[in-house]
Order: C-alpha cells, then sequence, then structure tokens
C-alpha cells in the first residue's frame, strides 16, 4: 500500500497560480499540527488536496469553477476508477448515427483552435457528456482541459489569439511543436497522467463546487488560497482566464452565458470579491472568522494585496498564535526576484 502510494504522481499542470512546487515545503510547514479532516476551499489544479490525500488525512476539495469541481472528482474524491483503453477508443470515435452539436465549430470561428479542432472538440465534449461513470467523467473532462490549456498561447484564454499559433514568425516565446501537437495525442498523455494519480487513501475524500464562503462544515484545518491581487491592485480572475473550460462543462447553455459584447467570447462576468482590492480585506476577514474554529492556512505572496502583515493582523483576531513563513530555495536566493511565496498559519 505505502509502495503504491509513493508511485502516484499529481499530473503536470499550466494552470495559473498552482501551488505544485510549493507542496513539499508547505507540508513541511503544516505536518507537526493536529489535524485530520482538511479543506482545499480554492482548490485549483488540486495540487495541495492531493498533497494532503497523499499524507493520508480526509481531505475536502473545493472550487466555485464547475471544470475545476471535475478536476477534485477525478483526482480527490475518486479512488479507484480510471479510463481503460477501450473507454478512450469510445470517447475519440465518431458514433454512427448521432447527430453532433455544433456550438464550438460555429461560435468560436477563428478564435482559439483551427475549425478542425473545433470539430473534434465538439464531438469528444458530446461523447464525454455521454459517460455514465461520474468518475470516468471526471477524468476525460480533466484530459481535455489539459490538452485545451497545451494548445493555447500563454495556456489561457483572455484573447482571440489563435493568429498566434498559426502565423509563421520567428517567436520569442511559445512552443509551436506543442501547439501544432494533435488534439488526439494530448488527451491520451493526460489521461495516462490521470490514471497514474487515482489512489485511496482509505478516506471518504469529497470534491465540492461552492463558493468558499458558503461552505458550512467543520474541518480540523481549512487551506486558503485566493486568487492573487498584486500590489498595484490587479486581480486574477480564474473565469475570464479559463471561461472556454467553463464552457466544456456547460455545454447545453453554454450561449446563455457568454458576454456576446466580448470579440473572444468570454462568458458574462460574475462579481467576486477576491479579485476586488476594495473587497478583499473583508472577505479574508469573513473567511477567518467564518473557519476560527479551524487552524487556518493561507498562501499568499509577499508582494501581495493586501500586505501579509494585513493578513497577519487580521488573522489575530480570530487566533492566538500566527506563525508567517517564507519559501527560500537557493533559486530564489540567487535571482533578483523580490516576491516570495508565503504562508501564513493561524492555530
Ligand atoms: C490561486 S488559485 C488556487 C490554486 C491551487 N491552490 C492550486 O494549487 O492549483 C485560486 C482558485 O480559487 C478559485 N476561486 C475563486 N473565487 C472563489 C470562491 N469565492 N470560492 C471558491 N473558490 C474560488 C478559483 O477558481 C481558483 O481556482
Amino acid at each position: 500500500m505505502q509502495f503504491e502510494l509513493l508511485e502516484k504522481t499529481f499530473p503536470t499542470t499550466r494552470y495559473q497560480g498552482s501551488k505544485l512546487r510549493f507542496a513539499n515545503w508547505i507540508w513541511s510547514e503544516i505536518k507537526n499540527l493536529k489535524f485530520h479532516s482538511v479543506l482545499d476551499a480554492f482548490g485549483g489544479t488540486a495540487s495541495i488536496a492531493y498533497k494532503l490525500k497523499k499524507q493520508g488525512k480526509k481531505v475536502t476539495y473545493n472550487d466555485i469553477l464547475k471544470f475545476n469541481w471535475y478536476i477534485g472528482k477525478a483526482l480527490i474524491e475518486n479512488d479507484k476508477t480510471i479510463l481503460t483503453n477501450e473507454d478512450v477508443d469510445a470517447i475519440l470515435s465518431k458514433k454512427p448515427r448521432v447527430k453532433y452539436p455544433t456550438f464550438i465549430q460555429d461560435s468560436f470561428i477563428d478564435t482559439y483552435y483551427t475549425n478542425e479542432e473545433n470539430i473534434w472538440l465538439d464531438m469528444v465534449v458530446y461523447n464525454i457528456s455521454k459517460i455514465k461513470n461520474e468518475y470516468k467523467k471526471a477524468i476525460a473532462y480533466f484530459a481535455l482541459f489539459q490538452s485545451c490549456l497545451a494548445k493555447r498561447p500563454y495556456n489561457l484564454f483572455h484573447r482571440k489569439n489563435l493568429y498566434i499559433r498559426l502565423s509563421d514568425v520567428d517567436r520569442s516565446f511559445g512552443n509551436k511543436v506543442t501547439w501544432d501537437k494533435p488534439f488526439v495525442k494530448h488527451f491520451c498523455k493526460f489521461v495516462e497522467e490521470a490514471n497514474n494519480a487515482v489512489f485511496s487513501n482509505g478516506e471518504a475524500n469529497k470534491s465540492l463546487n461552492h463558493d468558499a464562503m458558503e461552505l458550512d462544515l467543520d474541518y480540523d484545518l481549512v487551506y486558503v488560497d485566493t486568487p492573487y491581487i498584486s500590489d498595484d491592485g490587479g486581480g486574477t480572475d480564474y473565469l475570464e482566464f479559463y471561461h472556454f473550460l467553463e464552457g466544456l462543462v456547460n455545454y447545453n447553455n453554454w450561449y446563455e452565458l457568454i458576454d456576446h459584447n466580448s470579440k473572444h467570447k468570454k462568458m458574462q462576468k460574475r462579481d467576486n470579491p477576491w479579485c476586488d482590492n476594495t473587497r478583499i480585506e473583508k472577505s479574508f476577514n469573513d473567511l477567518f472568522n467564518k473557519f476560527k474554529s479551524s487552524i487556518i492556512v493561507v498562501s499568499y505572496r509577499s508582494d501581495g494585496y493586501p500586505a501579509i502583515e494585513v493578513l497577519e493582523n487580521i488573522l489575530k483576531k480570530y487566533k492566538n498564535n500566527v506563525k508567517t513563513s517564507i519559501y527560500s530555495s537557493h533559486k530564489y536566493a540567487l535571482s533578483k526576484r523580490t516576491s516570495q511565496e508565503v504562508i501564513i498559519i493561524g492555530y
């Protein structure tokens, strides 16, 4: 069992703000605290939830975006289901007598992918939506999201910029080989990565899809990794960056969710205080108050807004002990960067 656990690896990810490379460090900072049940309230790629699952904790993953919820289902809640070669073949093949929908090929012409790729996406997303087993479906969506990200310049959907991928010019960035690799190849690789990550730690782990402020359960420890706001006030709006993936899991009502005035057909904005520097302090206060009976662990950056001292002071209102650690590594020490990864622990 132990050997099997060690062999399991978290898939590669291109998601903005993933804490994957800090997961071992975060674990080393919290491992001596007494806790068993844990909530990863802003779960994203699930990199921290996965680390905690590996350490034998009872993990609840949560994210406000539905596509991320599927990632939590595939990697955290799921403890044994994988996609077989037959499953993959079924997802990738055009079924006779099915009249496939055409939403992506009609709506996203010259936007993110080529026509041929859009036709493939319409077919695959329809085939995935018909999978009955929820964990197989979650792995298939996971592989589709990662494939979509891999083929995008900047790995984002913030602009209509297919031309960057297609134009034949010298580039100082990006990876044309990866962009041009067929969807099918990316998809199969990511299915394998997800399959390799599936394991049971003997606990009933869960994936949820709520606003973090609406979660009402008790946890020994709550891990908080909110969208980052830089010190000049710019916030990271994850729906803005990844609306296309959110569309894939809302395929049947995608049209109604789109802001049709936007050139790149993003989704209509949803109010989110975590992306607003005028409301973020209050949001931290409300969140810490809400989870004051739990150990609270916050990831932030030293150049973020609010400043670390401000976050510490808010946390001190609810916790007797507040401890801050800064990530340091050889690489960081040598570089000139001033922004550092920080965790603040209230217990
Ligand atoms: C910095 S990322 C988390 C990264 C994650 N720790 C990882 O390693 O991938 C922040 C996440 O919070 C989610 N989010 C934003 N507002 C939220 C809210 N009100 N409730 C729950 N999740 C939210 C975003 O969708 C995004 O995935």
